[in-house]
């Protein structure tokens, strides 16, 4: 089975609430959260104060990515903010080990974030501290970009790491997903799937998702 996480990124930020209902009520699983400092990334999103204030209109887990520097510093806060799960990029993290153990100590579940160009390899060490992995199929910062094909390979390389350990990590895919690009995904054992621009870049949400998860599912 697979999920769908919608980013608020791409919503009307001016009325997140309902934004956040309607993928809900559309069948979405996650709600993802895209968090941006204008350091690590070259884009400034919200923090967590805009987070907890649409935690009230969803029970949807909310999935946290930070796309910052020190997140060590921050962690705390998303927590109290309501994240289920905080995600870190493995490029922002001096001592990735300890960072995922201060997230799992606030009852948040830890995973890591590699970008297009960093390997597996980076994260074999962690990979039993872990629940989560989420691979950038676009370079993070922006909404709207296109899916880097050449990703695919590693989500395979990583999945096939998972199953011969026996771990029980999801494998999340981030950057320009649609009913298109999610297929090849799926099939090389992504089991969540982040889109943006795909759901709240269209008309009829609803749909949208629904042809998302169903391309996924085939
Ligand atoms: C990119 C963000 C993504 C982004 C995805 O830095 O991490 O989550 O919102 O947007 P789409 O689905 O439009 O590529
Ligand atoms: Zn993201």
């Amino acid at each position: 089975m697979i999920k769908i996480a919608p980013s608020i990124l791409a919503a009307d930020f001016a009325k997140l609430g309902e934004e956040v209902k309607e993928v809900e009520a559309a069948g979405a699983h996650l709600i993802h959260i895209d968090v941006m400092d204008g350091h690590f990334v070259p884009n400034i999103s919200f923090g967590a104060a805009v987070m907890a204030s649409i935690k009230p209109y969803t029970t949807l887990p909310l999935d946290v990515h930070l796309m910052i520097e020190n997140p060590d510093d921050y962690i705390e806060e998303f927590a109290k903010a309501g994240a289920d799960y905080i995600t870190v990029h493995v490029e922002a993290c001096r001592h990735l080990h300890r960072t995922l153990q201060l997230i799992r100590s606030f009852g948040v579940k830890p995973g890591v974030v590699l970008n297009p160009h960093t390997s597996v390899d980076s994260i074999k060490h962690v990979l039993g501290d872990i629940d989560l992995v989420l691979l950038m199929t676009v370079n993070p910062g922006f909404g709207g970009q296109k899916f880097i094909e050449s990703v695919v390979p590693k989500i395979a390389e990583l999945s096939y790491i998972i199953q011969e350990r026996g771990l029980d990590i999801d494998i999340e895919i981030d950057g320009g997903i649609t009913a298109e690009t999610i297929v090849p995904c799926a099939e090389a054992g992504a089991t969540i799937f982040v889109a943006g621009s795909a759901i709240y870049g269209k008309e009829d949400r609803t749909a949208a998702l629904q042809a998302i998860l169903e391309a996924g599912e085939k």
